[in-house]
């Protein structure tokens, strides 16, 4: 995707151990028309999958999710990262954060994922996968389908894409990104 590669290279920052910050325009503010674009992309290349939901986990993940799910009118869920008290039938996984290095529950209740649901997934960042793995634990749980998962960006030289990839599973990431090695980014083509 042309547009969201330009803007990554204009204004993503590269930061030690390889992070990348879009802080300008995914993570902290965001700019609802590359938005918007990316969730075109996003319904054009899950076209042929079958989905009645849109999910997602908080935080970043929702601004892409709420907007494929406007697109398509279809409703949308996220994993929270807190438990809330007054949420019962809890579907709930660990997640292990190698950015953070700790351990977090993400939970969802059952009321919104049931069996006979087709889910495709969308977040901002793929990286070592187990965020993506924890959501695909809370669907297993609850007996529903996953019909694919979209990234805005995929760093292509962590494991999560491979994980993800070798089970079969329908994946698009909209921004490879191949190394951040010297502080440069390299966008696959
Ligand atoms: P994983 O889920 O792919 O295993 O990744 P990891 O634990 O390493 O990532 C934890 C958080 O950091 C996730 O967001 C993930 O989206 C994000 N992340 C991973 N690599 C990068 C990066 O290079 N740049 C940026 N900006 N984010 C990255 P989160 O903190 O759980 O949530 P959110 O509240 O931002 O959505
Ligand atoms: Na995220
Ligand atoms: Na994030």
């Amino acid at each position: 995707m042309k547009l969201l590669k330009e803007r990554i290279l204009q204004d993503g920052k590269c930061f030690e151990g390889g992070i990348l910050k879009v802080d300008s325009f995914i993570n902290h503010q965001m700019d609802p028309t590359l938005m918007k674009a990316i969730a075109v992309e996003f319904v054009r290349r899950f076209a042929s999958e079958r989905f009645n939901k849109v999910m997602t986990i908080e935080a970043s993940g929702i601004a892409p999710a709420i907007m494929v799910g406007f697109l398509l009118d279809l409703p949308v869920i996220f994993a929270k990262k807190k438990k809330p008290k007054t949420m019962e039938h809890m579907l709930s996984a660990r997640v292990f954060s190698f950015t953070k290095e700790r351990e977090y529950d993400i939970c969802l209740s059952r009321d919104f994922l049931t069996p006979g649901d087709r889910v495709l997934f969308i977040d901002d960042f793929l990286a070592n996968g187990n965020a993506a793995l924890g959501a695909i634990e809370l669907i297993d749980q609850a007996g529903a389908q996953l019909a694919g998962m979209g990234f805005i960006i995929e760093k292509a030289f962590q494991q999560g894409g491979g994980i993800l990839r070798d089970r079969g599973i329908h994946i698009e990431s909209l921004a490879m990104i191949d190394s951040l090695d010297n502080c440069r980014i390299h966008i696959r083509d």
